[in-house]
């Protein structure tokens, strides 16, 4: 059954005679979970109307006949007298054609009078300008642990019916269970279960991995979203010591002392900066060091046309990010997602970003939204202004001790003893470089090494740091205009 919530706000729609109610959603199942549900507490018949069938009631009975057709469908609910709610499946496909539009405005208009309620269900359904003001949306959010607690229970059993198998788990395997599930439909949720099940005849511990990659794998097949679970997070950031103070500080925010002391959860960062000095690493290192899902949206992807409708898929990725909180929302090269000014795009950027600054004010889940920016002019000002982030971090080149840190970090991740380098003057001489180019700096070095079958030396690095050219030299002014428009309004990250 379907979260209270949602059953409560369903049943006040029902009760204050909306006539149309429009679930976007492709899972229709839960819809008639929730729909039993409620009409059982308001005592009224259930519809249901498919193309294939027609009308009949919700045990099969009563088939109307000649209603498989929509236009006869609506002019025989404009007749009715008995009030109920009529589930009307797949019908948007249908209301494109006028009289049929027409036909569902006058059912919709009685239905006013006799108190009925007609719920639209279906993905990507758009309704004719005329019908949309009739109809209220009302959102179907991913399934909570309720519910996923049933559909893990109701699976098991199901497949007992035909399979032997062990579970393995006691009550707290169960619970990782649970939180490898979320963020899944409940149809992916049962697959997922039943593949971990039967691909090796038991339920145990060693599921929940296997699990949490395959959420990883659904989550990333819509396209948009790109998932990194917290047991696979072992970024690493040099430097940064600001931030990451501050995110050992804001990390109290989850607690149960600070929620007694009503405190809200931290909602946010922005991170912005110069190239290839680890904005995009701090956002995954947030995740890691709070140990929470990771979910990272690439904003100029939402206009991907081959992913289809942007403002659908925005409103998804907020869902995906509510049903796994506590989680991370890494938003990267956010300007490209969003814009204030320009509407050569029909003012898709300006709704994008008007969804986004209205979630990020509404959201109640633990979702925590760290932006990152490379071009800072680019940046909506709505969205730098006080109050939406907590804080806007300012990324500059690193400084020595920095340096210091970032090698010895690329040293250790290339299975090399840092304590064998002269870690200080490779520091020195790899002044104005970004952590990107220390690390390719240190990956050259081990190309060459190799090629020259010898060990890697401090005396080939520093060669290495001789024949690159930084960014920051390159490009000293796009550099030093960057800081120049961050200094003063911005915490620097260290
Ligand atoms: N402070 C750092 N500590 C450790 N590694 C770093 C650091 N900064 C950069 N790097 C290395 O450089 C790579 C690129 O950094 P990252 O992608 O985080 O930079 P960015 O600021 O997001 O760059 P861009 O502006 O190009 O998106 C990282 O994957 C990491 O290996
Ligand atoms: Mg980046």
């Amino acid at each position: 059954m379907a979260g209270t919530n949602i059953l409560h706000e369903l049943k006040v729609l029902i009760q204050s005679m909306h006539p149309v109610v429009l679930m976007q959603t492709i899972e229709e199942e839960r819809v008639d979970d929730l729909l039993r549900a409620v009409a059982a507490e308001l005592k009224l018949p259930i519809f249901i109307w498919t193309v294939t069938r027609g009308l009949q009631r919700v045990d099969g009975t009563g088939m109307i006949h000649g209603t498989a057709d929509p236009k006869t469908l609506f002019r025989h609910l404009s007749t009715l007298t008995v009030r109920g709610i009529f589930h009307l499946k797949d019908l948007a496909a249908h209301l494109g054609d006028p009289a049929t539009s027409r036909a569902f405005r006058e059912a919709a208009q009685a239905f006013g009078r006799t108190r009925s309620t007609i719920i639209l269900s279906g993905e990507n359904v758009t309704l004719p300008g005329e019908l949309a003001r009739e109809a209220v949306p009302l959102r179907l959010q991913l399934p909570g642990r309720e519910e996923l607690k049933q559909t893990m229970h109701r699976t098991v059993h199901a497949l007992r019916d035909q399979h032997t198998f062990e579970v393995t788990l006691g009550p707290e395997g169960m619970e990782q269970v649970l939180n490898a599930l979320s963020g899944l439909t409940i149809n992916q949720a049962r697959q997922a279960l039943s593949w971990a099940i039967l691909s090796d005849g038991e339920l145990s511990a060693e599921d929940v991995p296997k699990l949490i990659r395959r959420k990883g794998e659904a989550i990333q097949d819509e396209g948009l979203l790109e998932f990194y679970p917290p047991e696979e997070n072992a970024f690493e950031l040099g430097g940064f010591d600001r931030l990451k103070a501050w995110l050992a500080r804001a990390k109290m925010g989850f607690g149960a002392e600070a929620r007694a002391l009503g405190l809200t959860p931290p909602r946010g960062v922005m991170i912005v900066g110069v190239q290839g000095c680890g904005k995009s690493l701090a956002a995954k290192v947030i995740a890691r060091e709070w140990q929470q899902p990771l979910l990272k949206l690439d904003a100029a992807r939402l206009y991907d046309k081959y992913i289809g409708e942007s403002e659908k898929n925005l409103r998804k990725v907020f869902d995906v990010a509510e049903a796994l909180a506590p989680s991370v929302l890494w938003i990267d090269e956010i300007e490209k997602g969003f814009a204030s000014g320009g509407d050569g795009d029909g003012g898709l950027s300006k709704r994008l970003l008007g969804s986004f600054l209205t979630w990020m004010q509404e959201r109640r889940a633990a979702v925590f939204v760290a932006a990152t920016a490379n071009d800072l002019s680019a940046v909506p000002p709505e969205m730098l202004r006080k109050g939406r982030f907590d804080e806007t971090f300012f990324v500059d080149l690193p400084e020595p001790s920095e340096r210091e840190e970032i090698f010895r970090i690329h040293l250790r991740l290339r299975k090399q003893d840092a304590a064998a380098f002269d870690v200080p003057a490779l520091a020195v001489a790899a002044d104005g470089f970004s952590g990107a180019e220390i690390e390719q700096a240190v990956i050259a070095g081990l190309y060459k090494a190799l090629h020259d079958k010898t060990p890697l030396t401090t005396a080939t690095l520093l060669d290495e740091i001789g024949q690159t050219a930084p960014l920051s030299v390159v490009r000293r002014e796009d550099i030093a205009r960057l800081r120049d428009t961050a200094r003063g309004r911005f915490v620097p990250v260290k």
